[in-house]
């Protein structure tokens, strides 16, 4: 088939380059030039596990090519993805004018072309219920020529993105006609071949099941970092505890690890959106308004600790960061807990030296000056009087605790993704505070009063 993606981020570098991979012809088109002559030149903009080999292999077979113009991408294809941003608004809500301003323009170039061919114009983007429909009725207001537009909402979780994409658990496919659902079955069939399903249902079920899916995870991590908070308050063992419920099959082992709160270009926009929208229809949703609240509460859950260690006075004290994106193997450092942390503490002061294996550049970009760039994780180390942990990085699991020590000014680790065991570190002499366990600093002060 002939397809285009509109918009190269995350979400449609992937899909195009899969679409390729599986033996269609691709366009991508996006705005940003400079994006484009990289991919022209054979240079992935992002990094994402896994995308390279797929990416030079279906340009070289002539499948998968790049364009800013959008007339040449809505001429080629049957099929039209726009894989746009929906950023938060000033007021939480998804700002939709990405998507409609190319909507609108697929119209025009589609009223342009002399030859009439039927297109479906597939929404990728997480918008909120009621778009698709917005985004018929503007299309139809520009082009009597046939077209349909599908929901499609994209479930790939940066970091495995080619995998999920290659292999998805479930493809949700939102339409209005069996014309449009059969072409999108034959488009995804040859990605859920081991069995997954290909869902069909509704526009608007559509658009609301990638808004609940998204919010029930952040709900489940926020949940998690509640009993982590309680758990640490009582002497408790999150660990422990987060073991002890993952084996009930009906709650499951996965996204249970207590931590620095979610962060990302999803979670944090996608809940505030929703309880958004749920407020135009007339609608509360309450759940969902604490999770927003203990989330930015859970950002800077360690920024006390560290005061109470400096006795209040950050002032010159050199923070280190290992890990700045959002999670690990992605560069992406939207919303990312590390900078809230680190902004707090710029503001109390300290000097920040921070290291992440692929989010230094976009970190750089927005800090400039203002932090220390270390070359690797034990060079930012060098002379730190505490360390943090904000992204549970692999190289950052099994470290050289004794080079660590000779490294740093005073030996403390706040480690805002439990990555060691904190027995261990006290006999190794750290200072060590995690989320959710016994403080081993204070030696069971708390237990003794139970
Ligand atoms: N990132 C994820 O993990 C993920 C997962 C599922 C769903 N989503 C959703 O998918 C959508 C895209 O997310 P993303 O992370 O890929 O975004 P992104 O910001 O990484 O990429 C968006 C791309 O669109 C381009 N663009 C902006 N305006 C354009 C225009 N007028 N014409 C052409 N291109 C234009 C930008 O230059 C950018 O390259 C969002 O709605 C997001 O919520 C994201």
């Amino acid at each position: 088939m002939k397809i285009t993606v509109v918009g190269t981020g995350y979400v449609g570098l992937v899909t195009g380059t899969g679409f390729a991979e599986s033996g269609n012809d691709v366009i991508c088109v996006d705005i940003n030039e400079d994006k484009i002559k990289k991919m022209q030149q054979g240079i992935v903009p992002i990094y994402e596990p896994g995308l390279e080999t797929l990416f030079h292999r279906n340009i070289k077979a002539g499948r998968l090519s790049f364009t800013t113009g959008l007339a040449e991408g809505v001429n080629f294809a049957e099929i039209i993805f726009l894989a746009l941003p929906t950023p938060e608004d000033e007021d939480g809500s998804a700002d939709l004018s990405y998507v409609m301003d190319v909507a609108g323009k697929i119209g025009e170039i589609m009223e342009q072309n002399p030859v009439n061919t039927y297109k479906i114009i597939v929404n990728k983007s997480t918008v909120p219920v009621g778009t698709a429909e917005k985004v018929k009725h503007l299309i139809k207001s520009k082009t009597r020529k046939e077209f349909e537009v599908v929901s499609n909402p994209e479930f790939l979780r940066e970091g495995f993105a080619v995998d999920d994409f290659m292999k998805p658990e479930r493809v949700i496919i939102g339409a209005t006609s069996d014309k449009a659902r059969e072409k999108m079955r034959l488009l995804y069939e040859p990605f859920v071949r081991s069995g997954n399903p290909i869902i069909m249902m509704d526009l608007r079920s559509a658009e609301i099941t990638k808004y609940a899916a998204n919010a029930f995870l952040a709900m489940k991590i926020t949940f998690m970092n509640e009993i982590a908070n309680f758990a640490g308050k009582v002497g408790a063992d999150i660990d422990k505890i987060r073991i002890g419920m993952g084996t009930d099959s009906r709650i499951g082992k996965r996204y249970l690890f207590p931590g620095v709160g979610y962060g990302g270009s999803c979670f944090p926009k996608d809940v505030k959106a929703l309880y958004k929208t749920g407020l135009e229809h007339d609608y509360e949703f309450k759940l969902l308004k604490s999770v927003i609240e203990i989330n930015n509460r859970q950002r800077t859950i360690l920024i006390p600790e560290l005061k109470a260690f400096f006795n209040g006075n950050l002032k010159n004290k050199t923070i280190a960061f290992w890990g700045l994106s959002f999670k690990p193997e992605t560069d992406d450092i939207r919303e990312a807990p590390a900078l809230y942390m680190i902004d707090e503490l710029l503001q109390s002061g300290a000097n920040i030296k921070v290291f992440d294996p692929e989010a230094m550049d976009n970190v750089r970009q927005k800090y400039k000056d203002r932090l220390q760039y270390a070359a690797n994780m034990y060079q930012a180390l060098e002379k730190a009087d505490a360390l943090v942990i904000s992204t549970e990085w692999n190289m950052f699991r099994t470290p050289d605790f004794d080079r660590m020590k000779k490294l740093m000014n005073r030996i403390a680790i706040f480690d805002g993704r439990n990555l060691y065991r904190p027995e261990l570190m006290k006999n190794l002499g750290f200072h060590y505070i995690s989320i959710g366990r016994p403080d081993v600093n204070v030696s069971h002060k708390l237990w003794k009063e139970f």
